[in-house]
C-alpha cells in the first residue's frame, strides 16, 4: 500500500502547493467508510500494542502530532487508519487567519516540510461542537493541543475542551506565532502551568520547543515538571529562516529533525527519571526511527511530516514494526 501511495499517489498530490494537498488530504479523511476499511486492511496482525500515557491508555503509541488536525475534523479516520491516539489542534481562543501567504514549503530530497502556518483556525467553539460528537471510545484516545499569547484565554481553551477529551496538550513552541515565545521562560511558564494545573483534572501535557541550549532545555523542563505537568512532547519544528516564505523564517519539520529528537528525549528522560511521560515527536519516519527514539527514553511517539511523504498506512507500519521488534 505504501508503495501505491509513494508512486502514485504522491506524484500527484505532490503536484499541488502543499497548502491545498493538505486541505485535499483532511477532506478525504471526511469519508469515514473508507479509512475504516483501509483501516482494517493495514491493521498489524497479532493485536495491540498497548501504552499507557500518564493513565491514558491506548492501543498503539503511534499518535498524529498538533496541527496536521488543525480543526478537529477527522480525528476519529486518523484513529481508523491506525494511530493509536490522535492530537487534534492547535486550538486558539479566538478564530485566526493565520500569518500570510506563502506559509507552508516541501523540502522533498530532505523528507522534510517548512512552514511558517501561524495558528490559523475556527476557534474554539467549532473544536468544541466537533469534539462534543466523537464516541467515548474515541475520546478516550485524543489530546487537544491548545495555545494563546496569554494565560487566560488557555485556560479558557482547557475548560471548554478537557471535558471532551482524555487530555490536554499545551503548545508553548510554535516557532510561527508572534508572543508565544513568553512562555519559554521559566517562570513564565510556572505562572501559566500554576493556573492550568489548578483548573485541570486530567493529563497536561507540554509540547516543548527544540532548544539547542541544553541547560535553557532542561530549566523550562523542570520548571513545568515543579508546576505539576504529567508529561512532555519533545519537540515542536526547529526554527530556521526560509525566503520561500513570506515571513522569511518557520519551523523545519521531518527527517532531518530526528538526530535532535533522540538526543533530547534522552536528555528528557535523563533529567526526569522514571515518572513523567516523554513522547518523543520530530523526523520519525518508520518503526525503527521510532524504536530508537523510544530507546532513548520515550513512552510514545507522535508524527505529522511521515504522513505525507509516506501515506496514510505509516501509522500501522510503525505500530507494526514496534511490536515485531524490526
Ligand atoms: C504544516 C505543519 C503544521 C503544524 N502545526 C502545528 C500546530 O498547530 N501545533 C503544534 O503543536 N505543532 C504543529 N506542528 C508541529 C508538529 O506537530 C510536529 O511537532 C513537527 O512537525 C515535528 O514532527 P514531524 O517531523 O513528525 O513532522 C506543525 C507541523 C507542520 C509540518
Amino acid at each position: 500500500m505504501s508503495f501505491i501511495y509513494r508512486y502514485v499517489i504522491r506524484l500527484i498530490v505532490f503536484r499541488l502547493p502543499p497548502e491545498v494537498s493538505h486541505r485535499f488530504a483532511v477532506v478525504s479523511f471526511r469519508f469515514r467508510p473508507i479509512w475504516k476499511l483501509f483501516g482494517i486492511i493495514s491493521r498489524p496482525s497479532g493485536g495491540d500494542h498497548r501504552t499507557v500515557l500518564s493513565g491514558i491508555e491506548i492501543p498503539n503509541p503511534v499518535g498524529i502530532a498538533a496541527g496536521f488536525d488543525k480543526d478537529c475534523e477527522v480525528l476519529g479516520s486518523l484513529q481508523d487508519v491506525g494511530f493509536g491516539y490522535v492530537v487534534g489542534g492547535t486550538i486558539t481562543l479566538d478564530a485566526r487567519p493565520g500569518n500570510p501567504k506563502p506559509r507552508m514549503l516541501r523540502k522533498s530530497k530532505d523528507g522534510a516540510l517548512v512552514n511558517a502556518l501561524g495558528f490559523p483556525g475556527h476557534g474554539l467553539e467549532p473544536a468544541r461542537s466537533r469534539l462534543a460528537k466523537l464516541s467515548p471510545a474515541a475520546a478516550r484516545r485524543t489530546l487537544i493541543s491548545i495555545s494563546g499569547t496569554e494565560d487566560d484565554p488557555i485556560r479558557e481553551c482547557l475548560i471548554a475542551l478537557e471535558p471532551l477529551v482524555a487530555g490536554i496538550e499545551v503548545n508553548i513552541s510554535s516557532p510561527n506565532t508572534a508572543g508565544l515565545a513568553v512562555f519559554q521562560e521559566p517562570v513564565r511558564l510556572k505562572q501559566l502551568l500554576d493556573t492550568l494545573v489548578s483548573s485541570k483534572s486530567k493529563p497536561l501535557f507540554v509540547k516543548m520547543p527544540r532548544l539547542s541550549d541544553t541547560g535553557a532545555f532542561l530549566e523550562l523542563i523542570q520548571a513545568a515538571h515543579e508546576s505539576g505537568a504529567d508529561g512532555f512532547v519533545v519537540a515542536n519544528t526547529l526554527p530556521i529562516e526560509h525566503q520561500g516564505l513570506a515571513v522569511g523564517k518557520g519551523g523545519l519539520s521531518g527527517k532531518p529533525l530526528l538526530k535532535s529528537t533522540i538526543e533530547l528525549v534522552g536528555q528528557a528522560r535523563n533529567h526526569l527519571g522514571d515518572g513523567p511521560t516523554v513522547i518523543g515527536c520530530g523526523g520519525i519516519s518508520n518503526a525503527e526511527d521510532a524504536r530508537v527514539v523510544m530507546e532513548a527514553g520515550a513512552d510514545a511517539i507522535q508524527i505529522y511530516t511521515a504522513l505525507v511523504y509516506e501515506g496514510p498506512g505509516v501509522a500501522s507500519a510503525i505500530s507494526r514494526g514496534l511490536r515485531s521488534g524490526s
